[in-house]
């Protein structure tokens, strides 16, 4: 039977809740219903075995490519031409159940409904996810679908090394997922994923569906601030060269800065390591990360640049030496119009009330964006909690999300750009 123009698939949402129920109790939070799955970790592992058997059972082809990336496609040569979907199966290590497995899950869902209604595709579905999307481990974030989509290389996310120590490489080596697909990976014909907003904006209008226009520019940079290692006791303020200092003067700069710019402009500090970290002990360094965001390049930068500034004066004012690296740096991502209108057509047509909105998280699909028409599907995040074992999202959202999903990735089968 092949599929007639505007055909629905009904997704089965009992069983989409019961798999994202089983991901969840890899690398569980006790007490909470939350995950630690970081990249490349023996959680991400069990996590990934777990979604890949599901895959292999719906008797997909499965290929899993040199930076981890692993793609399951209804066509038997892969994911070319594929309308794919899908996100990510690790979680940063304070995580919620929905960020990434989500769309994972819904894509599967999908593909099995499809299957199940026995519906010839004019293009195959795929749905992957890609490694590494959090980047709290290793950055950057989105590393898997970078690579994929071929802004990053191989041999460079190989290389990189983690915020403990560990290599990318030796890590995907350890956890079996070193696979031997073609990265960057084949170019589908549509991209869409769906996931949970993260944010409070749908939970507090009462909206069901968020339709995604864009994501916002992200600049993750890392500073060292070295000063002079000394006793607590004995050496007095005038005559101490602190980092710890610097580093909280620099933090609520960034928060300053963010403020006056106002608007989507956010600042984080989000790690903060001192050596030797004493109590006694001024300390010899201080590390810190800072995140900045906006939807507008431009102030981006003046955010990034005012922060240089300021941090540099803060740092010669206490006679500390500053060394930065950037973590990650993305531009705003603008989706494509023609599928943010299809999404908005078929959420109408089911009467889900929705409105348009950037997302202020990164996610696999900015990086789809370079490679094919791409947009996003978001459900609300009770309260805005993630990033957080209390994350959470209704039932009803979360099956009404992925019913969504279904309807778009069948139409997008249909369409020729
Ligand atoms: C990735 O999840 C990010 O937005 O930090
Ligand atoms: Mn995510
Ligand atoms: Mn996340």
């Amino acid at each position: 039977m092949r599929l007639p123009y505007g055909a629905v698939v009904s997704i089965d949402g009992a069983r989409l809740l019961d798999r994202l129920a089983e991901l969840a109790q890899i690398g569980a939070i006790e007490g909470t219903q939350g995950c630690s799955r970081l990249a490349f970790s023996d959680a991400d592992r069990e996590g990934r075995d777990l979604v890949v058997t599901w895959m292999r059972d719906l008797g997909l082809t499965v290929t899993v490519d040199t930076v981890g990336n692993v793609v399951a496609s209804t066509g038997g040569d892969g994911a070319t031409g594929a309308v794919m979907t899908g996100s990510h199966i690790d979680t940063v290590g304070t995580g919620g159940r929905y960020d990434g497995n989500l769309g994972v899950l819904a894509g599967l869902e999908v593909i099995e409904a499809t299957l199940a209604a026995g519906i010839e595709l004019q293009r195959p579905l795929a749905v992957a996810f890609f490694s590494n999307e959090e980047g709290s481990r290793y950055p950057p974030d989105m590393m898997g679908s970078l690579a994929y989509v071929g802004g990053m290389s191989v041999e460079s996310v190989l290389k990189v090394e983690g915020a403990d120590g560990t290599i990318v490489g030796e890590e995907l080596e350890r956890i079996g997922y070193r696979g031997s697909a073609p990265c960057p990976g084949a170019i589908p014909h549509a991209y869409v994923e769906l996931h949970i907003e993260q944010g409070p904006v749908l939970d507090r209008a009462g909206l069901q569906i968020g339709v995604v226009e864009g994501v916002q520019g992200i600049s993750w940079t890392e500073l060292v601030l070295t000063g002079q290692s000394n006793h607590a006791g004995t050496t007095p303020m005038a005559l101490r060269r602190d980092p710890m200092a610097v580093a909280a003067e620099v933090a609520v700069a960034a928060r300053d800065i963010a403020l006056e710019l106002g608007g989507s402009q956010v600042a984080t500090v989000g790690s903060l390591t001192l050596h030797p970290n004493l109590v006694n002990v001024v300390p010899a360094n201080a590390t810190m990360t800072i995140d900045l965001r906006n939807t507008d390049e431009k102030t981006l930068q003046l955010a990034e640049n005012q922060l240089r500034i300021r941090t540099a004066e803060l740092a010669e004012v206490e006679g500390v030496d500053v060394t930065s690296r950037a973590l990650a740096r993305f531009e705003p991502v603008e989706f494509d119009g023609r599928v943010v209108n299809q999404i908005e057509q078929l959420a109408t047509k089911s009467g889900l009330s929705m409105r348009r909105m950037p997302s202020g998280a990164g996610h696999d699909a900015q990086m789809l964006s370079r490679i094919c028409p791409t947009a996003m599907i978001f459900v609300p995040s009770v309260d805005g909690v993630s990033h957080n074992p209390a994350e959470h999202t209704e039932e009803q959202d979360l099956i009404a999300g992925a019913q969504l999903l279904a309807d778009t990735l069948l139409a997008l089968t249909e369409v020729t750009w």
